[in-house]
């Protein structure tokens, strides 16, 4: 399947090989597309390095979503070897790791600020960023990873919760301020998976079996089966869906007693 053969993608969220960015890079590519992956700091950069060998001819830059000095300068570096782009995908989340367990009324104004900084505000920054390589381009996806803590409370997901909720406010607002320019802006909700960001939220475990015992399809979702779904979005096969979250969750979400 080359649904994504002679298309330009960005990759922004892979910390290693269980990221759900990095199978959605290895599926974009597998469907022809030529990648720019980021790594957020020094620390991963021989990670995303490594794992990006793979890759045929890929572009990798450094980017922390929290300074527009390094996002321009990645979207410099899309524009010199690319030309344009046809789709983003944003993978970056975070929370302080005490705002992920103590109770939810004891969130920190800072713990807050970084929080939709990075984790929503980011999809904006970029978006920015993507919208004049897109332009040239005719159009394109932008794809945000989120989950259903934005709409109900799950144990210690707390300030991670509001984030979502305000990430996928900000795919709907830049939905409709860039549909005109036929760039689509979508949001997978995906079930949860035992990445490194996930290793971060107390309790994660018990969550993972609460969905083997209660979601429809009574399992949990990997990684591979995110990035199936990506494929849609970030190809032509999803041409008429944007603002919308899809749920990548075996159903979970449609649960009640
Ligand atoms: N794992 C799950 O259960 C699950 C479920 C639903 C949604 N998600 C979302 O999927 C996305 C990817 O997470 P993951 O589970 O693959 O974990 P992950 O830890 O592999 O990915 C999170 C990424 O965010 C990046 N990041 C954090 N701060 C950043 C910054 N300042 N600048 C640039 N990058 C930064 C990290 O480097 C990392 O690559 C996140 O938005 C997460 O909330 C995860």
């Amino acid at each position: 399947m080359s649904v994504l053969s002679g298309k330009y993608g960005l990759i922004v969220g892979v910390a290693n090989k269980r990221s759900i960015a990095w199978a959605i890079a290895q599926a974009a590519a597998a469907a022809g597309a030529r990648l720019a992956v980021t790594y957020q700091g020094e620390r991963l950069e021989e990670n995303v390095r490594e794992l990006s060998e793979t890759l045929s001819n890929p572009l990798v830059l450094p980017l922390d979503v929290t300074d527009d000095a390094q996002i321009a300068s990645v979207f410099a570096a899309i524009e010199k070897e690319f030309g344009g782009l046809d789709f983003v995908v944003h993978g970056a989340a975070y929370a302080p790791r005490e705002e992920l367990s103590a109770p939810f009324v004891q969130t920190s104004r800072e713990g807050f600020r970084m929080s939709l900084d990075i984790s929503a505000y980011s999809l904006v920054a970029l978006a920015r960023g993507a919208l004049p390589l897109m332009e040239r381009r005719g159009g394109g996806s932008l794809l945000t990873l989120t989950y259903l803590g934005s709409e109900r409370v799950f144990h210690n997901y707390n300030v991670m919760g509001v984030a979502k909720a305000a990430l996928e406010a900000c795919v709907r607002y830049l939905a409709a301020d860039l549909g005109p320019k036929n760039i689509r802006v979508n949001a997978i909700s995906a079930g949860p998976i035992k990445t490194l960001a996930a290793a971060g939220i107390a309790g994660f475990s018990s969550i993972l079996q609460h969905y083997r015992d209660r979601a429809p399809l009574r399992r949990t979702v990997d990684t591979a089966e995110v990035a199936d779904a990506a494929m849609f979005l970030l190809s032509d096969a999803g041409r008429a869906v944007t603002a919308e979250v899809l749920m990548v969750d075996a159903g979970y979400h449609a649960t009640g007693m």
